[in-house]
């Protein structure tokens, strides 16, 4: 009787118990996400900051002006100087057929395969380096084609072929290459800290009780919660996985001045992006496929070039930082993408051609994946890989279904992405 007594009490004391840890729970929620409202705007409004600042761009006007087109190919040619890393241009619509140049000029690789003699002679005599395709409209070409006519190389002034960074060059670099983040601070120290007196202050409050005032506790924690968040946000950013980030690069290599003022097509230097897996990164032996002619820039002056001069020299390759970055339990193929599922790459990568640091804008997380995966449709009738679906082609044939997306031939299923 005793026993069964002692029992009920200590079992209602347990009750009371867990009662009262119930209300202290509920209570610390209810705090939490007050607070938590509190913050998150704030934080929210960082992140726009951050981003509008990185997203600012700076226009360029595009009309076709053949004196600002010829940007592009004045890297690799001269007018009457010579030859740097294409032939000298002088002359040239007198030397060759307007149609054959709008051809070479579009898509010279082309004509070297289908085996246009000239083409052919002209790769072979410029130590096979491939010229750049360019996507001009005939107007564009003309226009390009009516400078070169129209240059006289007497005339024209000679460009110094190098110079020191000036004064306006380098507020130009700091303003270009401005950094957003510093991504060196040490936090392991603090985050420790901050988590002990997070459950120190935690444990007072519902066990042991030592400090009466409960509000000290409670600051206490929401101080140590929010320090704890803050490392945790800017460290994932550190691990690539938050958009925004854009780590300092060995050399201020610009994306702006590559792919968007000079049009050089993404996949000259990212050569495996159709085929493989990988993008891949380009030598500094294609770097140099220009740089052997190009020995300044307007923003750096020498100083960034000289580094791949240094890199070539030393035989040692430029350590560039990735900025996309997976985990390794996830698959991802690029060529999939690029070549069959004719995405572009600014979907995935944002508008690189005008931004001089690339930056991680996308998520890269499962639910961006799957959400594409959901909307966009497949190249499904011309696609050949996609003949065993037969179930899906009758209802698109019966008009039971009107579109394919990656999600029905299996783009959501977890082993598609995952090892
Ligand atoms: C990366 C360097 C590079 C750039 C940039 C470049 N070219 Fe070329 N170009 C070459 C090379 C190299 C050749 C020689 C053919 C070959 O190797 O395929 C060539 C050949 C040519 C030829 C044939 C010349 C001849 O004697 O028949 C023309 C025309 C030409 N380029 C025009 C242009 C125009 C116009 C632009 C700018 C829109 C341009 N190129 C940009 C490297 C370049
Ligand atoms: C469907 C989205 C998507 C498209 C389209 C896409 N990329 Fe990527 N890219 C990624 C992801 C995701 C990563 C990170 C891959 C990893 O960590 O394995 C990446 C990584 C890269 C890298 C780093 C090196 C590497 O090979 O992983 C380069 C360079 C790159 N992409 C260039 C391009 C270019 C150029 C294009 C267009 C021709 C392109 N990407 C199209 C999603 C995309
Ligand atoms: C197709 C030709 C071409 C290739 C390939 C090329 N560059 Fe350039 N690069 C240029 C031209 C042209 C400029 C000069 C732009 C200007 O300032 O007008 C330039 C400028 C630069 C600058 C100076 C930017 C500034 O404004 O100060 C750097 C740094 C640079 N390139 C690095 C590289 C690296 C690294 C590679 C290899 C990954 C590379 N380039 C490959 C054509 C090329
Ligand atoms: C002249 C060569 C060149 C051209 C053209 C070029 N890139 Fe790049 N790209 C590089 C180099 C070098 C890097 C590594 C340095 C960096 O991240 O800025 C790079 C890095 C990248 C990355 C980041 C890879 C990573 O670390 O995750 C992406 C994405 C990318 N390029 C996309 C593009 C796209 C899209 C285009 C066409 C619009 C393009 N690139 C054109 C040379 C080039
Ligand atoms: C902008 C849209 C888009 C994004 C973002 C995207 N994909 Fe895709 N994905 C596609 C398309 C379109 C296809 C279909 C390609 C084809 O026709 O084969 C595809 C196909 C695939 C396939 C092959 C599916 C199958 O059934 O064979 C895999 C795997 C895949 N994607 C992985 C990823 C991963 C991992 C990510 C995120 C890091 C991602 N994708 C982000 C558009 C996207
Ligand atoms: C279209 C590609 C895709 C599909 C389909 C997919 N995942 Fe993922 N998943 C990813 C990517 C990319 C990540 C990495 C995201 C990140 O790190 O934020 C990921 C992350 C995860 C994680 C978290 C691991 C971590 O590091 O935090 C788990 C768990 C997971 N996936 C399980 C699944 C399961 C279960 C399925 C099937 C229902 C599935 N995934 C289907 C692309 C995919």
């Amino acid at each position: 009787m005793d026993d069964f007594y002692r029992y009920n009490q200590t079992s209602l004391k347990i009750n009371l118990l867990f009662k009262r840890e119930l209300l202290n729970n509920i209570y610390m929620h209810r705090y939490l996400r007050r607070t938590v409202c509190k913050i998150l705007p704030a934080l929210l409004l960082m992140a726009v900051l951050i981003t509008d600042g990185i997203f600012a761009e700076r226009s360029f006007s595009q009309t076709p002006d053949g004196t600002q087109l010829f940007q592009a190919c004045a890297a690799c040619h001269s007018i009457g100087k010579g030859k740097l890393i294409g032939p000298d241009l002088y002359q040239v619509t007198q030397r060759r057929d307007r149609k054959w140049l709008m051809k070479f000029i579009r898509n010279s690789q082309e004509m070297v395969q289908s085996g246009d003699a000239i083409a052919v002679k002209l790769f072979e005599d410029h130590n096979k380096i491939p010229m750049p395709p360019y996507t001009y409209s005939d107007e564009q070409i003309n226009a390009i084609l009516g400078y070169i006519e129209n240059f006289n190389p007497d005339q024209a002034a000679a460009a110094p072929v190098t110079q020191e960074v000036t004064e306006d060059q380098k507020t130009a670099k700091e303003e270009f290459f401005a950094d957003t983040e510093d991504h060196t601070r040490q936090f392991g120290t603090t985050f420790i800290i901050s988590l002990i007196l997070l459950l120190a202050a935690a444990f007072d409050l519902f066990v042991t009780k030592l400090i009466k005032a409960r509000f000290v506790n409670v600051i206490v924690i929401l101080i140590s919660a929010f320090v704890i968040t803050e490392i945790t946000v800017v460290e994932a950013k550190n691990l690539g996985r938050q958009p925004g980030y854009a780590p300092d690069q060995p050399i201020l290599f610009s994306h702006k001045i590559h792919a968007g003022d000079n049009k050089t097509d993404c996949k000259y230097c990212h050569t495996t992006v159709t085929e493989s897996k990988h993008a891949g990164i380009p030598s500094v032996n294609l770097c140099m496929n220009c740089h052997t002619a190009v020995r300044s820039g307007r923003n750096t002056g020498t100083v960034e070039i000289e580094k791949i001069y240094k890199a070539l020299e030393t035989g040692k390759p430029v350590e560039w930082i990735r900025v996309h970055n997976l985990p390794d339990h996830t698959y991802f193929n690029h060529a999939q993408h690029v070549s069959a599922g004719k995405v572009q790459c600014e979907q995935c990568h944002g508008d690189v051609k005008t931004v001089d640091r690339i930056q991680q804008v996308q998520q890269l997380s499962m639910g961006w994946c799957i959400d594409c995966h959901r909307k966009t449709q497949v190249q499904f009738t011309e696609n050949g890989y996609y003949q065993k679906f037969v179930r899906l082609h009758e209802e698109l044939k019966s008009g039971k279904r009107t579109r394919v997306t990656v999600e029905d031939v299996g783009g959501t299923e977890c082993s598609k992405c995952h090892y």
